[in-house]
C-alpha cells in the first residue's frame, strides 16, 4: 500500500529546531517532506542551510504574490537551492502564473488559493464577494489552465478541487482536535486523506511539544 505523505512546516527561524524537526520526524510507515517558509528562509542561517540540504523532499513556501516579472525573476534567483516544490498565490493573476511556470523547469509550482487561515467573514472584510469554495474552485480552474503543478488548498475543498484539478493537492490547516491557532478551515489528518489530499501540511501539531511522540500519534491515528 502506499504511504500517506506529510509535509512537515519548519516554521522557525533557529536552525537548531530545524536540524530537531527533520531527525525526529523520520519514519518508516510515511512519506516525509520539509516545508520551508518564509520565517526560515528569510533567517541568518536559514538559506545556507537549505542550500546544503541533501535527500530530502523539500518544499519552499515563498508564496510569491507579485507581478510576472518578479515572480519569474525569483524562481531564477532561487534556481541554486535544490527544490522540489515552490508555491505562488493563484491570486498573482494568470499572466503571472504563466510566466513563473515558463521558467520553473523541473521545481514543482504549487498555487495557493485561499489560506486555511480565511473563512467567508474575513473574504467579507477584505472585499471578496464569492465565499470560499466558489473562490477556491475559480482558483482551481485558473491552477489548470496555467498547467501548474500542484494546488494548495483546505481539505475542506479537495473534492470540489478534484472536479477541475487533477494533478497534486496539498492540504495545509490540519488538526488533530479543535485547538485549531490561527487556522479557520481545519481537518483531521485521517478525513483529509479520505477527502483525496495528496500531501498534507502539518506545523505546530507535529513541531510542538514532544515531536516524535506527535510523530507516532499521527502514525496511530491513521491506522499504519
Ligand atoms: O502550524 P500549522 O500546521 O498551522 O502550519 C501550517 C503551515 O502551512 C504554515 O507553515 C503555513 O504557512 C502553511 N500554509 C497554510 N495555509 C495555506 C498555505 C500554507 O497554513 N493556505
Amino acid at each position: 500500500m502506499k504511504k500517506n505523505k506529510i509535509f512537515v512546516a519548519c516554521d522557525s527561524s533557529n536552525i537548531l529546531k530545524v536540524k530537531r524537526i527533520i531527525s525526529k520526524t523520520q519514519s518508516s510507515k510515511i512519506k516525509v517532506g520539509y516545508k520551508f517558509g518564509l520565517e526560515f528562509i528569510n533567517s541568518k542561517d536559514g538559506r545556507p542551510f537549505l542550500s546544503k540540504l541533501k535527500n530530502k523532499t523539500i518544499f519552499v513556501d515563498l508564496k510569491l504574490h507579485d507581478i510576472p516579472n518578479t515572480c519569474a525573476s525569483t524562481v531564477k534567483a532561487i534556481k541554486d537551492l535544490k527544490i522540489n516544490y515552490l508555491t505562488i498565490h493563484i491570486s498573482s493573476g494568470l499572466e503571472a502564473l504563466k510566466a513563473t511556470k515558463k521558467v520553473s523547469g523541473k521545481i514543482k509550482l504549487i498555487g495557493v488559493t485561499i489560506l486555511t487561515s480565511l473563512d467567508n467573514k474575513a473574504l467579507k472584510d477584505i472585499g471578496f464577494n464569492k465565499d470560499v469554495k466558489k473562490l477556491v474552485l475559480h482558483q482551481a480552474r485558473m491552477a489548470n489552465k496555467a498547467k501548474l503543478d500542484a494546488i494548495v488548498c483546505s481539505a475542506q475543498e479537495v473534492k470540489l478541487v478534484k472536479k477541475v484539478f487533477k494533478k497534486e493537492i496539498i492540504t495545509p490547516g490540519i488538526r488533530f482536535n479543535s485547538k485549531s491557532n490561527d487556522q479557520k478551515r481545519v481537518v483531521t489528518p485521517k478525513q483529509a486523506y479520505k477527502n483525496g489530499s495528496d500531501w498534507l501540511v502539518m506545523g505546530r501539531p507535529i513541531t510542538q511539544g514532544n515531536i516524535k511522540k506527535n510523530i507516532q500519534n499521527l502514525i496511530d491515528h491513521l491506522g499504519k
